[in-house]
């Protein structure tokens, strides 16, 4: 579904981030990213969605996306893709303020010229169905998550990317989030990638991932949460 192949990333001002990584993702495989802090986490989200770019690579281009190489699109076709096929539970991309909860949620439908009804299920399937006329401003921390969630999921994209979805919320409320997440994870046979400082978030996904200096790595010594 995924494949990073020797993806590397430095900014001009400094000291490489990511070198050479590579890594198969798979379909309907809901995998945690976990490493500390400034080792590379969000960076690789974002070049995974196209919002970055990674270094020049000679040969092969080192992110493909089920089978399309990302560095073969131009802008528009890059943008395309990322609309279609991938949903993001990213800080930068918030709820947009001016618009009702329903209407936020419906947003990739609209620009995916797909019918809206599902807006309206997803928002219940969150547990928000009788506030569609809201706006966001009238929201908790985590309630606003599981309108993102909602909108990240509605257009059923291929690829789900989620930068510490639960990173500033208590832990009962972030636990229904991710049984939420990995339930419509589940239901739409997406493949996720959810970036976490949390063992507890980390433990309800099928794979835990240790990024570290020295490259991507498997952890094996947890209980993955299964049901
Ligand atoms: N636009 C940029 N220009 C220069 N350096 C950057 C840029 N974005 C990130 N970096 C650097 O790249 C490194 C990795 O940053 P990144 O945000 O990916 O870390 P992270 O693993 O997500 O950390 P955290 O767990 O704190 O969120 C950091 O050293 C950061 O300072
Ligand atoms: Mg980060």
């Amino acid at each position: 579904m995924l494949e990073l192949r020797n993806l590397s990333k430095s900014y001009a001002s400094g000291r490489p981030v990511l070198s050479n990584l590579s890594w198969n993702f798979k379909a309907g495989e809901f995998v945690s990213i976990m490493g500390d802090s400034g080792v590379g986490k969000s960076t690789l989200l974002n070049l995974i969605a196209g919002l970055d770019t990674p270094d020049a690579a000679p040969g092969d281009s080192p992110i493909v996306v089920d089978g399309v190489p990302m560095s073969g699109l131009d802008d528009d076709a890059a943008t395309k893709l990322r609309r279609a096929r991938m949903g993001f539970i990213f800080q930068a991309f918030h709820v947009l303020p001016h618009l009702t909860l329903l209407q936020n949620v419906a947003l990739p439908l609209l620009l995916n010229g797909l019918p809206t009804e599902r807006a309206a299920e997803m928002l219940e399937a969150v547990g928000l169905g009788g506030r569609g006329g809201d706006f966001p401003h009238q929201l908790s921390g985590g309630e606003m998550q599981r309108v993102a969630i909602a909108r990240a999921l509605v257009h059923r994209p291929a690829l789900v990317l989620a930068d510490e979805p639960t990173g500033n919320l208590d832990p009962d409320t972030a636990h229904s989030i991710l049984t939420l997440l990995r339930r419509e994870i589940k239901a739409t046979g997406a493949c996720a990638i959810m970036v976490t400082h949390s063992q507890h978030a980390a433990e309800m996904t099928d794979k835990i991932l240790q990024l570290s200096k020295t490259g991507i790595q498997e952890t094996t010594n947890v209980n993955t949460f299964k049901q």
